[in-house]
C-alpha cells in the first residue's frame, strides 16, 4: 500500500484519503494501484456500504504526477491509472467525494464518476489537458457536453478554463458548496454515513439504474479517449508541455504546425 494513500474505516464507511501534500497530492502509479486495491476490496466486502474519497483541507489533487507522465506514461489499458478508473467506473457501491482547493486533471474527471460530490467554495476545478498537449479522458468529452452544453464544455476542455465550487454545483457536477475544507469533509461524511441505514442491494440496483442510460456509449468513448490519450502522451507537443511544467516555464508550441 502506498504511504500516500490513507485508508480509514468508520462503521460501514471506508475513507480513502490522498496524502502527498508536498506534491499537492499528485497521483503516482503506486497511488493508483493502492486505490484500485482498496476499491476492489471494498466492493467485495459486504460490511462496506459506501466509499468516501478526499484529499487535504487545502488540496484535493493536482492530477496525475507529471514526472510519471514523462517517465512511465500510461500507454496501455493495464496501466495503473486505467485500472483505477475502470474500477471506479464499475464500482457497485456509492462513492462520495469531498473536494477542497485544486482538483486538477483527473482530480476533476474522477468526480464525474462519483455519486455525490461536496466541494468547498474555494475549490478550483480544472481540466488543462489541451494545455498539456493531451486530450479529454475517461468519458469527460461525452459527459461534460451533456451536462453543460457544447459551448461551456469547450471552454473547460479546449481552453482548460478553471471553475470554482459554486459553479460546479450550478452545473450539476457537485451537490453542494460548503464554506471551507472542514465543513466540506463533515458534510460528505454525514451523507456517506447515511448509506449505513439503507438497504444495500436496493442502493446498488438504484445506482446501476441511475448510471445505465448511455453507458455503452460512455464505455466506447472512454476506450477511444484512452487510446488517443496514450498516443498524445508520447507526442512532441505533450513532451514539450510536461517538460515545461517540470522546468517551471511556459510551454512553447510555436514550432508545431
Ligand atoms: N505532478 C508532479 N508534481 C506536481 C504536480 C503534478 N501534477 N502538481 C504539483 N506538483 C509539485 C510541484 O512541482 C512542486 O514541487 P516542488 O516543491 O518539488 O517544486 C509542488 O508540487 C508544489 O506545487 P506548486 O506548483 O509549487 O504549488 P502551487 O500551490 O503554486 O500550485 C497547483 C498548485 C495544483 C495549482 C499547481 O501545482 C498545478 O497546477 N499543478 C497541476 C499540474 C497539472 O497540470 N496536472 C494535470 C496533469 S493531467
Amino acid at each position: 500500500m502506498s504511504e500516500h494513500v490513507l485508508v480509514e474505516r468508520e462503521e460501514g464507511l471506508l475513507t480513502l484519503r490522498l496524502n502527498r501534500l508536498d506534491k499537492k497530492n499528485a497521483l503516482t502509479r503506486a497511488m493508483y494501484s493502492s486505490m484500485t486495491e482498496v476499491l476492489q476490496q471494498a466492493d467485495a466486502d459486504p460490511s462496506v456500504r459506501a466509499l468516501l474519497i478526499t484529499g487535504g483541507d487545502a488540496c484535493f489533487t493536482s492530477g496525475n504526477d507529471v514526472a510519471d507522465f514523462l517517465q512511465a506514461p500510461p500507454t496501455s489499458q493495464d496501466s495503473p491509472v486505467f485500472q483505477f478508473m475502470r474500477t471506479l467506473f464499475e464500482f457497485s457501491k456509492p462513492v462520495v467525494a469531498a473536494v477542497s482547493g485544486p482538483a486538477v486533471g483527473i482530480g476533476t474527471t474522477l468526480l464525474l464518476h462519483c455519486d455525490l460530490v461536496y466541494v468547498s467554495r474555494d475549490a478550483v476545478l480544472k481540466m488543462p489537458f489541451v494545455s498539456l498537449g493531451l486530450c479529454p479522458e475517461f468519458g469527460s468529452s461525452l459527459i461534460l457536453p451533456r451536462l453543460l452544453g457544447q459551448a461551456k464544455a469547450a471552454e473547460l476542455l479546449l481552453l482548460g478554463e478553471s471553475f470554482r465550487g459554486e459553479q460546479a454545483v450550478a452545473w450539476g457536477i457537485a451537490n453542494q458548496a460548503l464554506a471551507n475544507g472542514a465543513e466540506t469533509l463533515a458534510k460528505a461524511r454525514e451523507m456517506a454515513l447515511r448509506f449505513q441505514q439503507l438497504a444495500p442491494s436496493a442502493v446498488a440496483d438504484s445506482k446501476r439504474l441511475l448510471r445505465a442510460p448511455g453507458r455503452e456509449e460512455l464505455r466506447r468513448v472512454i476506450e477511444e479517449e484512452g487510446v488517443l490519450f496514450g498516443q498524445r502522451l508520447r507526442s512532441p507537443e505533450a513532451i514539450e508541455a510536461l517538460s515545461a511544467f517540470m522546468q517551471r516555464r511556459p510551454a512553447d508550441f510555436s514550432k508545431f504546425a
